[in-house]
């Protein structure tokens, strides 16, 4: 087993890096005051490659292994998570899916310039009841001979606001249950697709975030992506490699806290001392880094599985769950060990502590990852 990264991904790791500090770091704070949409440095991130990281190269994308993108996704999301799940749903839940499954026509107009970071994308499954319960769908996509009429709304939809494209997932035969469900390729801007007011959110505050109403809207046949009814089947392969994505955007919030943790504990004195030496302070540093690095692993692990071709579904649950409960843990305790400055906004800990709540609750809560990976577990 090699642990060592190549050539590659630390020139990836290294950019991906220097594009945070110089490009995202400097207004994050009011970015996240202000719910501004990064819309500048995303289209900076298109353009280093960063949108399609895994797609390959003939469709637009930069042919990247996963392992690179865990790299990458861990740098953005240490400095500014709302620009980390643009940059995830773009590439795991949108450009992945539509590379699989998406049919050469809808890959050469849709995946090209996505990959490419022209556009963006969003994935909308989520409804108002049905946000866990994914077979519970209540969109409906009439089929209506060469175009379907689809209907319903679509709740808390990343980049709703912003996306060029939505992968819509909807029910067109109830009594079929999850086998009636299909899912679409819809463009912004057709007739009777209007988007929500936008959320105002606790965390990831520069994300923008939407509901979707759906009124009638004629989705042509040749946007139904795979064979009538692969809909739920898609939705689930999708979300498993977008478990890592997320697992990767918890990864980097938990490490952005503990390094300024760490920095802070080293200057700051307290007691004659600077605070690191006190083992109150030493000690969480000590679980701190040991979590972090035992969530790198198991979000190396799982893109390396993806890679070779494997089932990811317990890995990539496995990889999510526990990286947003590191996520969670380290940053409570990154503004534990800044004290009063932990609580205001200029030293960035008190944003990622309120970033790091959503991922435990996107792209499958805490506890369904637990059933993700009990089922797998038990069979
Ligand atoms: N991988 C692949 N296939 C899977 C799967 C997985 N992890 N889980 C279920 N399936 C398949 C099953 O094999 C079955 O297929 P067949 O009938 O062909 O055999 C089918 O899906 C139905 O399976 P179940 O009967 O097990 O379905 P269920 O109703 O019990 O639900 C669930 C399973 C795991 C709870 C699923 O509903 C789920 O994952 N829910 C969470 C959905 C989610 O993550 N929502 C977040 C929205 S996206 C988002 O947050 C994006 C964002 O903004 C960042």
């Amino acid at each position: 087993m090699d642990f060592n990264l190549s050539e590659e991904q630390l020139m990836i790791q290294q950019a991906a890096r220097d594009f945070a500090q110089n490009e995202l770091l400097p207004e994050v704070i009011e970015r996240d005051r202000e719910q501004k949409f990064p819309t500048e440095q995303v289209k900076k991130m298109g353009e280093m490659g960063l949108l399609g990281m895994m797609v390959d190269p003939k469709y637009g994308g930069a042919g990247m292994d996963s392992v690179s993108y865990v790299l990458a996704m861990e740098e953005i999301a240490k400095i500014d998570a709302s620009a980390a799940v643009v940059m995830s749903v773009n590439n795991s839940l949108v450009c992945a899916g539509l590379e699989k499954y998406a049919s050469e026509e809808q890959k050469v107009k849709y995946l090209t310039p996505l990959a490419s970071g022209q556009v963006i994308g969003a994935f909308a499954l989520s409804e108002p009841e049905a946000g866990s319960d994914a077979t519970s769908q209540k969109t409906t996509a009439e089929d209506k001979g060469d175009y379907y009429l689809l209907n319903g709304v679509k709740n808390w939809i990343t980049n709703g606001g912003t996306a060029s494209y939505y992968i819509v997932i909807a029910q067109t035969d109830p009594e079929k249950k999850h086998k009636g469900i299909n899912a679409f390729i819809v463009e912004r801007g057709w007739e009777g697709f209007e988007i929500g007011p936008k959320e105002d959110k606790l965390g990831i505050r520069g994300s923008d975030t939407h509901s979707l109403l759906f009124n009638n809207v004629k989705v042509p046949k040749e946007n139904r992506i795979g064979e009538d009814g692969f809909g739920f089947n898609f939705a689930m392969a999708v979300l498993n490699g977008g478990r890592i994505g997320i697992a990767s955007q918890a990864l980097g919030i938990a490490s952005g806290a503990y390094e300024m943790a760490l920095k802070y504990a080293k200057t700051r004195k307290a007691f004659k001392t600077e605070i690191i030496n006190h083992q109150a302070i030493a000690f969480k540093l000590a679980d701190m880094a040991t979590q972090i690095t035992a969530a790198r692993m198991l979000c190396f692990k799982a893109a390396v599985d993806k890679d070779a071709g494997k089932d990811i579904s317990e890995i990539g649950a496995m990889a999510k769950l526990y990286s947003s409960q590191v996520a969670m843990d380290t940053t409570i305790e990154a503004v534990q060990i800044h004290g009063g400055y932990g609580y205001v906004k200029e030293y960035h800990v008190e944003r990622l502590m309120r970033d790091a709540k959503i991922t435990q609750i996107y792209e499958g809560t805490s506890e369904i990852q637990k059933i993700v990976i009990s089922r797998s577990i038990s069979k």
